[in-house]
């Protein structure tokens, strides 16, 4: 496995690979085994596997966790070598931003940016576009590899890569989950014991609305109202819990035949998300 932490040194490593089918696993690194299932999804289906390891600062809002964000590098190469990942790509903040953050081109996909997670986090979006833009653009990979976890931003980059024609695969790897079903996470990190017990609730009231929606109650605005209730109850501050067309990510209409019910709240010092799919 080589570590590379600049752009040209990793092109001229994958130019000579060009001929084998290249997989890009895009992170932010402190691996879990969330990240490390996208590694595995990569390794199946492709025959390069290159992770990139980057804590970006542009999709972090003034008063988030920046800072705080776990960085465990040492440990993080250790599973990847494991695991059989051929490059890591490690770059630095001027690697990736040389002109600096505020006069850098910005991507942003508007129909999805400022909903749900984007209405709490303004600004968040355009940095995680433009991140994986350029990610994509480094790498070239023909497959990239997304935990479901983050389905918005998931949506988001298949709306991306459609709509700027890069010419690569998105897939979405599902969901890992600790066994009393809470969505790992580098964030469950900031919880203490008895807070990560509790923060299981969030998957038990998605599972709920959903087998309602499966039987067949399609009063989606009373089931999220009730979700909400719920999590406030228990003590979370929430910022929304929503049932939404899994593709476009807005209210269900007379075109939606998948839903996707997404949930975000803050636990302590922890902002957890989770989703989860609904066929009708
Ligand atoms: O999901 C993440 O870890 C990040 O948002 C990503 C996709 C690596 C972009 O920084």
């Amino acid at each position: 496995m080589d570590t590379v932490g600049d752009i040209a040194g990793l092109r001229t490593a994958l130019d000579v690979q060009r001929h084998r089918k290249i997989g890009l696993v895009p992170t932010m690194g402190n691996l879990h085994a969330g990240h490390m299932a996208l590694v595995r999804e990569c390794r199946r289906a492709c025959d390069i596997c290159v992770v990139s390891i980057f804590v970006n600062p542009t999709q972090f809002g003034p008063n988030e966790d920046f800072g705080s964000y776990p960085r465990t590098l040492a440990e993080d190469l250790r599973l990847l070598k494991a695991a059989g990942t051929d490059f890591v790509f490690n770059p630095s903040v001027d690697t990736m931003y040389p002109a600096g953050q505020e006069d850098h081109v910005s991507v942003s996909v508007p129909s999805l940016a400022h909903t749900l997670c984007g209405e709490a986090r303004p600004g968040h979006f355009d940095g995680v576009a433009t991140v994986v833009a350029k990610l994509f653009n480094i790498v070239a990979p023909h497959e990239a590899f997304l935990g479901e976890k983050d389905w918005q931003q998931l949506t988001l980059i298949r709306t991306m890569v459609r709509q700027l024609d890069m010419p690569l695969w998105v897939t979405g790897v599902p969901t890992v989950r600790e066994a009393s079903g809470l969505a790992m996470s580098s964030r469950n990190n900031y919880l203490s014991d008895e807070e990560r017990q509790r923060a299981a609730l969030i998957n038990r009231i998605l599972n709920g609305i959903k087998t309602g929606i499966e039987r067949g109650d399609h009063d989606y605005e009373a089931a999220e109202a009730r979700g909400r209730q719920k999590l406030a109850a228990a003590g979370f501050d929430v910022d929304y819990v929503a049932v939404r067309d899994a593709g476009r990510l807005v209210p269900p209409d007379a075109d939606t035949n998948r839903l996707r019910i997404l949930a975000a709240a803050r636990l302590g010092r922890a902002r957890l998300i989770d989703n989860v799919g609904v066929a009708l």
